[in-house]
């Protein structure tokens, strides 16, 4: 099978943790109560005037597991915001291998998107399209449910639509650990063989 057929559960983008957020509510309500002036830039991304990033406080409640996960790979955790109407072009994270992310509004009205296709600093446009073979053509959606979290390949072409009349609000964790030290390679398989998530 070539590297770039489409794979059947997708685990070469996404992986879906298999357990449930008990604080995905509490995340969301922390959202849209922070007052304007603290969102900032997302991350070391400047100047994407429609995303931006609320990074968590330590009064914030955390689902438990966090801790087994940060003492393996420290992260800041904060709540990226994708205002009303609005798009994250097509793009490769410059400096992060990986992300976990869980959506915590808008699972309907909102559409997350994988190319494999489309390589560093190409357009859409760009995408020799002709040249694909038969069932090279798809693109993969990451269709977030409510309360799960996801390992996210940043390496894959991706983008956010939000076609929905209010932000969209997700939990993103930013690893310390630049591409060049955790990929999400790496990060999946040590994920599935420690399941943090376990109790
Ligand atoms: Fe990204």
């Amino acid at each position: 099978m070539n590297a770039k057929t489409i794979n059947s559960n997708n685990n070469e983008y996404y992986f879906e943790i298999p357990k449930e957020s008990k604080v995905s509510d509490k995340m969301y309500l922390q959202a849209i109560n922070a007052h304007k002036d603290l969102w900032h830039d997302f991350y070391n991304l400047a100047g994407l005037p429609t995303v931006k990033v609320l990074v968590a406080g330590n009064d914030w409640e955390m689902d438990s597991w966090w801790g087994r996960l940060y003492n393996a790979h420290p992260f800041t955790a904060g709540i990226a915001k994708l205002e009303a109407h609005s798009y994250y072009d097509w793009h490769i994270d410059t400096d992060r291998g990986v992300r976990l992310n869980m959506l915590l509004n808008n699972w309907d009205t909102s559409h997350s998107m994988f190319n494999p296709f489309m390589k560093r600093g190409e357009s859409a446009y760009n995408v020799q399209l002709a040249s694909l073979k038969d069932g090279e053509r798809k693109i993969v959606e990451l269709k977030y449910k409510p309360q799960r979290y996801y390992l996210f390949n940043t390496q894959i072409a991706h983008t956010i639509y939000n076609f929905a009349d209010t932000a969209r609000y997700s939990l993103t964790l930013d690893f310390d650990e630049d591409l060049s030290k955790l990929t999400y390679e790496q990060l999946l398989e040590e994920l599935i063989r420690e399941q943090w998530w376990n109790e």
